[in-house]
């Protein structure tokens, strides 16, 4: 399929650096890979007159759940939604805590604070930027309910410490598992681990449906509570009604629940893109390794961090800078990248910082400037530029990223 939106024509823009500008036009920092195939399945549904609670949304469910190697898959309607009822469906409620990695998506603390949960946030490692377990264990209390986890970029987390941890203190575990769709660990693929583990499709996400989430879990009393949180709360079972005689018609309301349901639409795009997950890891994988084996060498960043028991998914490509070799900040090399045409991004602030949790007022969260949480996420968040890395990316789109890393950093070189 055509690209739809590329961005305008850089080349009347002077590159910061100086010479020529190396692309033209500026290369996007993520597109999703739609083809003919998922439009024709868009396509039947809109035909077909039934556009929810149908076919697709449980073959979906299905197909996944079955890629993730659990029991139970729910489709929602977009990935807060999918973190939310993890949230809720792992027992998450008002008052406990939860413990949490700084270094994620900005909306992923918001579940346990729907639920009115408190957010700790437990520091990262060093080097895979993910929750580390001795943080966590730093960090537990008496009123620890929860870990809510995610990985870093694709790169799994710790999960059997974090599983251990969980076990050992009575803990349910839920993960942001958005970025590691299809990556392992030990084997394992991730999404099986926790309690409820929850997927966005989101446009940047490794498959899209648009909007759409989908949580996984293999515990049927979890998977229960996830129906009922989904769909408004409504129970039909007529063995659970409290008024079973009002008549064959009746269903009741017996919990808060939401609309949290996806379209038939989302779900035939969310199963077209599905199938082709192996070759969309396969392309992302062969870009990592081309950025690995043009950067490993250079003393003026790091690349990303691998471990030989995790295959990563890489959803995201982070470097981190070197900025004792480099004599500018992020923020010249970043606007420098996209001068040369290459658009780059920044992951993530750390999720304390945002205004909202300052203004919570949670002594947990309310540091800023003073006594941070999460020192070392603090430091490293600055060090950090993402560049583009999907599988729409040509070999030349590759190069041009290459290039324009190697000139800008080596222009900034001291
Ligand atoms: C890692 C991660 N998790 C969750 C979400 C939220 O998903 P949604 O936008 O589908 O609500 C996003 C969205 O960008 C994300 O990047």
């Amino acid at each position: 399929m055509a690209a739809h939106h590329r961005k305008p024509l850089v080349s009347d823009r002077p590159a910061i650096v100086g010479g020529k500008p190396v692309r033209e036009s500026l290369l996007p920092f993520n597109e999703p890979c739609l083809d003919a195939r998922d439009l024709k399945q868009v396509e039947a549904v809109l035909r077909s007159g039934r556009l929810a609670a149908g076919d697709k949304v449980r073959e979906l469910e299905e197909r996944f759940a079955a890629l993730v190697g659990v029991r139970y898959a729910m489709a929602v309607a977009s990935g807060t939604a999918a973190l939310h009822a993890a949230c809720y469906a792992a027992g998450i409620s008002r008052g406990e805590e939860v413990i949490s990695t700084p270094l994620a998506f900005s909306g992923f603390a918001n579940a346990p604070l729907y639920l009115s949960a408190r957010l700790v946030f437990a520091d990262v490692g060093e080097y895979d930027l993910n929750i580390s377990p001795v943080e966590i264990e730093r960090n537990l209390t008496e009123g620890t309910c929860a870990i809510v986890a995610s990985h870093f970029a694709g790169h799994p987390c710790d999960l059997e410490s974090i599983g251990a941890i969980a076990r050992r203190h009575g803990l349910a575990v839920v993960e942001d598992a958005t970025s590691a769709l299809g990556a392992s660990y030990r084997g394992k693929t991730v999404g099986s681990f926790a309690t409820a583990a929850a997927f966005s499709f989101h446009p940047e996400a490794t498959i899209t449906a648009g909007a759409g989430g989908m949580v996984t879990t293999d515990d049927e009393d979890t998977y229960r509570w996830l129906k009922l949180f989904c769909n408004q709360g409504i129970v039909r079972d007529r063995a659970k009604l409290v008024n079973a005689k009002e008549g064959p018609w009746h269903y009741e309301v017996q919990e808060l629940g939401y609309d949290y349901r996806p379209t038939e639409i989302q779900a035939a795009l969310a199963l077209s893109q599905l199938e082709k997950l192996p070759s969309f890891l396969k392309r992302r994988r062969e870009i990592a390794a081309r950025y690995n084996d043009a950067f490993c060498q250079s003393p003026l960043m790091e690349i990303p961090y691998e471990d030989p028991d995790k295959e990563d998914a890489w959803n995201l490509y982070v470097l981190k800078l070197n900025p004792e070799s480099l004599r500018a900040d992020r923020m010249h090399i970043f606007l420098a990248l996209q001068a040369e045409g290459v658009e780059v991004g920044v992951h993530y602030l750390p999720v304390y910082l945002h205004p909202l949790h300052g203004w919570l007022g949670d002594p947990n969260v309310c540091t800023l400037g003073q006594d941070p949480p999460c020192p070392r996420a603090e430091t490293i968040y600055r060090r950090l530029i993402t560049l583009p890395l999907y599988p729409r990316m040509s070999d030349a789109d590759i190069l041009d990223v290459i290039t324009a890393v190697n000139k800008v950093l080596t222009f900034y070189s001291r």
